[in-house]
């Protein structure tokens, strides 16, 4: 016999809603312990995609089509990154050293200045002279490893410790820092 989703995930709500509520704290604060394990993990993952887009910015000089095809995906992940900060902000707000680096990455507008940035390349890639290529890598490089990763790496810090497991991330750099 099949059972349609929208039939039987009502049923499966109901049964898991009063189960979640009786759960004993521990087990639910495993379930945020993943949850910060997962954003983590996903947050250094996306900035790994940055940094090699980062580090092969100079292999599209004369080839701006590429350049601006190649900048789409990571426009996107450095943009996810912002789910996964949100899950550690959730869980980790009110620690001083996340109240920085969100300082940093939010209200000193570096982590936007990254998206722009991205963005620039994305749409405006193909059209772009050698020099402006270079120049905005040389500018987002500045501000993304003298600002941006530093103040992820303070999450990662943060994280760690709650995880417990023996490891920091560290938010990975492209080639030309
Ligand atoms: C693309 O280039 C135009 C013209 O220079 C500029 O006005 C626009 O802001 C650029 N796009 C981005 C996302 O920076």
């Amino acid at each position: 016999m099949q059972f349609s989703l929208t039939t039987v995930l009502p049923a499966v709500l109901a049964a898991f809603i009063p189960l979640t509520q009786a759960l004993p704290a521990n087990l639910l604060s495993r379930a945020t312990i993943q949850q910060i394990a997962d954003a983590q993990n996903q947050w250094r993952s996306d900035t790994s995609d940055v940094s090699q887009f980062l580090s092969a910015v100079p292999s599209f000089l004369g080839a701006g089509s590429k350049l601006s095809s190649a900048a789409q995906p990571a426009l996107a992940s450095e943009k996810d990154e912002l789910l996964h900060k949100k899950v550690l902000d959730d869980a980790f707000g009110s620690d001083p050293r996340i109240i920085n680096a969100n300082e940093v990455l939010v209200n000193q507008g570096t982590f936007q200045f990254v998206v722009d940035s991205l963005q620039n390349y994305a749409e405006n890639g193909s059209t772009m002279s050698d020099d402006d290529v270079t120049t905005l890598l040389q500018q987002v490089n500045s501000v993304r490893c003298g600002k941006v990763l530093p103040a992820i790496d303070m999450y990662f810090v943060v994280a760690g410790e709650k995880l417990n497991n023996g490891g920091t991330l560290v938010a990975t750099r492209p080639n030309n820092c």
